[in-house]
């Protein structure tokens, strides 16, 4: 059960799984990206593909359990900013794997997990080095929301974290010691 003191193991677990691994995720993805280090494209789909299994049980128990009361009173805008972040953070987390996926697929490259395929590539017969899109316009919107989304989550992602601290080092409350299950 989260109460105003305590967070249940379940929440916190699925916190801070998914919080480590997303930020993981974004930096190798950005890294990959702009280094075209294809080495860690494999990885990067396995892991991110995984994650979205532990972010829709996530999600799940978000509309079982509904939202954690905050710790104490606040100002309106400052519930209000609180909530918004927390929103777009659970649907980023859920956006960011399919839109991965969306790409991956449609653009001939194909997905898996760990060598296990899930969606095949689609080489070209007279060029096998190169891959022929399967649907370049879903391809394409998969692509630009990925990046898109990606960057969005990194500006929500520090609002958050500040927030974090403000209610630790300004406020002094419990919000991040209930998250840290102390
Ligand atoms: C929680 C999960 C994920 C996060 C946080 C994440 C994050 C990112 C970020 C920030 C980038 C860099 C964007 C850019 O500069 O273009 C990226 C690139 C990429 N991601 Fe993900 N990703 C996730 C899951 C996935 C999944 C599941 C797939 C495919 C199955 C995927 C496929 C890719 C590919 C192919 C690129 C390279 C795009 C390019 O070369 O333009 N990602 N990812
Ligand atoms: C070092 C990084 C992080 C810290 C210190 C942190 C801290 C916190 C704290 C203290 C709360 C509780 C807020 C409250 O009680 O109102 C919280 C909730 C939340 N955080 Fe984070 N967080 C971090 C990273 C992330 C990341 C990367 C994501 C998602 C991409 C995320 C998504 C959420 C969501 C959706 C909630 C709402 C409660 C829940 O569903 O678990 N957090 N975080």
């Amino acid at each position: 059960m989260d109460t105003n003191d305590k967070l249940s193991l379940t929440t916190r677990s699925l916190h801070w799984i998914i919080a480590i691994c997303f930020i993981a995720l974004t930096a190798v993805g950005i890294y990959m990206a702009n280094t075209e280090s294809w080495s860690l494209y494999q990885l990067h789909k396995s892991i991110g593909i995984i994650l979205f299994v532990v972010i829709l049980l996530r999600v799940g128990w978000r509309i079982k359990k509904g939202w954690p009361a905050p710790v104490g009173q606040y100002q309106k805008i400052e519930q209000l900013m609180a909530k918004v972040t927390h929103w777009i953070l659970l649907l980023g987390t859920m956006a960011m794997p399919i839109t991965g996926m969306l790409y991956s697929g449609m653009s001939g490259h194909g997905f898996g997990i760990f060598g296990w395929t899930i969606v095949d590539g689609n080489h070209d017969p007279k060029n096998p080095g190169e891959v022929i899109p399967y649907n370049e316009l879903l391809s394409a919107v998969g692509e630009q929301a990925h990046e898109i989304i990606g960057y969005t989550l990194v500006v929500a992602i520090v609002l958050h974290i500040a927030g974090a601290c403000k209610h630790h080092l300004l406020d002094k409350d419990r919000t991040l010691l209930r998250m840290l299950g102390k």
